[in-house]
């Protein structure tokens, strides 16, 4: 029995496939490639020692998909597939809802079809959209989102949970990820964005690297410590385990369930330029910003239910982060060259 890792050979992914080949498990990967290189896979087997099966497949090829649970014994699904660039969503509304919730709904159907009905989803924390308070739990209201990418999100914890509220055959887990920084001790795989990252720590990197000059820091006129936005970074491995635990409530036949993925901690923009300086020795100039919009101020998990449920809880440190995305960078200064 195969676990099916659906965008695989992405950045969450690649470390996700890693931790299941390390617990044991086989795993089967697609992904269209659309923001990804089956190289990631090749650094996978080069840490595991363990092959990758990997299919270049759409989660929106109904016929494909179908080929493959026909050829493939697959027990259980880690659905990371989708498009998740919040300034492109605003632009391509309809691409993003084209690519995320059909492609799911078709994965779903093909699922259904073939009698596998075990789900883990990659879920995101802005789901709580400007939470009214911090730290947030899984009871914390789930709002509107600002943008048509956190949109997919909670439409398809919706279409999740209706499809399990009908059909209690299928065991579901949603996982709410905060902010996955890092990349794997090996330095072999890592966060390997397209063009210039939106996100904060790919952009340090990048500026370590010398590949920008400086960091733009998107105000510093927020109502925290230090005026800059706080987040909860959480490791990229620590993550990846995280879906390793989650088998193990699908496994106890979980029905729905949701957990928040983080640190319980957050560190504002400026600590984390301070904690990647230190733990990379390199000096990261900085220039104060406007704001961009969309951005909230202050976002962090209360992760004790995970804890509680899974046994699950982060384990990496700030510092171990910061050197970890400095060491990934450092040794692929073009990522993946893709
Ligand atoms: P990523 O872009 O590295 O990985 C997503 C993968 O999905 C890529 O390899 C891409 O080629 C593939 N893909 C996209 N559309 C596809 C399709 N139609 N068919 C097959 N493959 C397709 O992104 P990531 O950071 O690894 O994120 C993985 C998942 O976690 C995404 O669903 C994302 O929304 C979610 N998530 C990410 C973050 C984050 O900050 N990185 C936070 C919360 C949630
Ligand atoms: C973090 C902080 C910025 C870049 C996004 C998505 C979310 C999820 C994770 C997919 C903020 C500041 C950033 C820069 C900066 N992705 N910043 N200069 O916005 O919390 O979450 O990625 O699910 O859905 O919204 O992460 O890394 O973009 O920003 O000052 O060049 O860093 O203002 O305070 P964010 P981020």
């Amino acid at each position: 029995m195969a676990i099916l890792v659906t965008g695989g050979s992405g950045f969450i992914g690649s470390h996700t496939v890693v931790e299941l080949q390390e617990a044991g498990y086989e795993v089967v990967v697609i992904d269209n490639l659309s923001n990804s290189t089956e190289k990631s896979l090749k650094r996978v087997e080069e840490i595991t020692g363990k092959s990758v099966k990997f299919y270049k497949l759409d989660i929106r090829d109904r016929e494909g998909l179908n080929e493959l649970f026909e050829k493939e014994d697959i027990d259980s699904c880690i659905h990371f597939a989708g498009l998740k660039a919040v300034g492109e969503s605003v632009a391509k509304p309809w691409e993003y809802y084209e690519n995320n919730i059909g492609g799911t709904l078709t994965l779903v159907d093909v699922m259904r079809q073939h009698g596998v009905k075990n789900m883990i989803f990659s879920s995101s924390s802005t789901v709580y959209g400007d939470p009214d308070s911090v730290p947030v739990t899984e009871e914390s209201p789930v709002k509107k989102c600002t943008n048509p990418y956190g949109s997919t999100k909670s439409m398809q914890e919706t279409i999740f949970a209706d499809i399990q509220h009908a059909d209690p055959e299928w065991n579901i887990v949603l996982l709410r990820y905060f902010n996955p920084i890092g990349a794997h001790p090996s330095g072999k795989i890592g966060e390997d964005p397209n063009g210039i990252p939106n996100n904060l720590m790919p952009y340090i990197t990048q500026v370590a690297v010398g590949k920008q000059p400086f960091l733009r820091v998107f105000g510093n006129d927020y109502p925290t410590p230090d005026g800059t936005g706080v987040r909860d970074y959480i490791h990229v491995v620590d993550l990846a385990k995280g879906h390793v635990k989650a088998l193990e409530r699908i496994k106890a036949n979980c029905g729905l369930a949701v957990y928040n993925l983080g640190t319980g901690r957050g560190y504002s923009v400026l600590e984390i330029v301070k904690n990647f300086e230190e733990a990379s020795g390199v000096k990261i100039p900085y220039e104060i910003q406007a704001r961009r919009p969309g951005d909230i101020a202050e976002n962090y998990s209360d992760a004790s239910k995970a804890e509680r449920e899974m046994g699950w809880k982060a384990e990496k440190g700030i510092l171990e982060m910061c050197a970890d995305s400095w060491n990934w960078q450092k040794n692929n200064p073009d990522g993946y060259g893709k």
